[in-house]
């Protein structure tokens, strides 16, 4: 607690402070006290990078400018413009809050900690987040950046993965939190571990911490942060049969509940553990599709997988002939660019001629 901070504390907390008065970082979301933009720009940036980040922070505010037009708006139309951001039960989640927040509450955002913690999809790093961002409140924010400038410069060797290397530097981010201004203070540790204290290359030669920096003094800051190996990711493979008719319309599915792509299209599916060729994976189908093209490979990393996708042109006589019903049928290939797909499936149909209107 504050009343716990030293000496070094002290002097951490100003120099981090002096440094981000010298090195200004220009970010959309910066300077609002707007509860509803900077929840949006804390869920966005939850599992995406500040410059992958910002086209969609501009892109989601243009569409729902404030949470009434979130509540109002219609699910696949929202999942459209979250499209390529992965992690989609981010939206869903904003989604459901921003309708419980104009239906119960008025349209008025939470303006408690504890009551901003209690929203779905916000943890306690977003809580900190926005409870100091918008209203000021004493919270320390602690995500990968801010952990790795607290272990690098009080010497922390504990998992930071590990619930007591959590509690600790939950402990020496609130020591050293300026209670003045807590969201200026949050902000300056982000940007200071995301562009001085870097991962990789830190630039500690021209540091203004490394006097008070114990990694820099004992020679450890590559040892610094200590985080175990994960567990390896699971491989999946994914066959996805491009189902069209001779009329040229299209077989699609929506993924359910419950899954990382609820809400998005898809394309008839049958998924392995292990690689299968196509000519083994069509002998395992009840209905003939006539194939006519096959694609390369296509991959996508996530946190806990590594997915490898194919595709094969099919036709069939008849859209019904297909052993399972689809949930749309879309009646050109142009038509696919209105329904939003897994990034996987986008890269494929921008690779083949659907342009899907990315920004980038
Ligand atoms: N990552 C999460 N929140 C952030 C913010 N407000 N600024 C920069 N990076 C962030």
């Amino acid at each position: 607690m504050s009343d716990k901070a030293t000496d070094k504390d002290e002097r951490v907390r100003r120099l981090i402070l002096r440094w981000a008065n010298e090195n200004p970082r220009d970010l959309p979301w910066k300077g609002t006290k707007d509860p509803y933009v900077i929840w949006v720009s804390e869920i966005i940036l939850q599992q995406t990078r500040v410059r992958q980040g910002i086209p969609y922070f501009h892109r989601f505010l243009d569409a729902f400018p404030d949470i009434e037009t979130l509540a109002a708006a219609d699910e696949d139309r929202l999942l459209k413009v979250w499209e390529g951001l992965g992690y989609y039960r981010r939206a869903r989640h904003m989604h459901e809050t921003a309708r419980e927040i104009v239906e119960i509450k008025d349209g008025r955002f939470p303006d408690t900690h504890e009551d901003i913690l209690n929203l779905k999809g916000v943890g306690s790093y977003t809580a900190a987040a926005i409870a100091s961002f918008a209203y000021d409140l004493p919270h320390a924010v602690l995500d990968g950046n801010v952990a790795r400038v607290i272990t690098r410069i009080y010497g922390v060797f504990n998992d930071i993965q590990s619930q007591k290397g959590k509690r600790r530097l939950m402990a020496l981010a609130d020591a050293i939190l300026d209670r003045s201004d807590p969201g200026r203070f949050n902000q300056a540790m982000m940007d200071f571990g995301a562009r001085q204290c870097t991962p990789g290359k830190p630039a500690c030669d021209d540091c203004r911490l490394k006097t008070y920096c114990y990694a820099y003094q004992h020679d450890c800051v590559r040892d610094l942060p200590v985080k175990k190996k994960k567990k390896p990711k699971r491989d999946r493979y994914l066959y996805y049969l491009v189902i069209r008719d001779r009329h040229g319309r299209y077989w699609l599915k929506k993924r359910r509940s419950g899954d990382i792509w609820a809400g998005l299209h898809e394309f008839y599916l049958c998924e392995s553990g292990q690689y299968v060729e196509w000519s083994e994976l069509l002998k395992g189908l009840s209905f003939s599709p006539k194939v006519e093209v096959t694609s390369d490979r296509y991959r996508q990393i996530l946190s806990h997988q590594r997915i490898f996708a194919f595709f094969a042109e099919v036709l069939v006589e008849d859209l019904s002939r297909v052993d399972m019903s689809p949930d749309t049928v879309v009646e050109s290939r142009k038509k696919l660019q209105n329904l939003a797909f897994p990034r996987i499936i986008d890269c494929y149909l921008k690779d083949n001629n659907v342009n899907l209107n990315l920004t980038f």
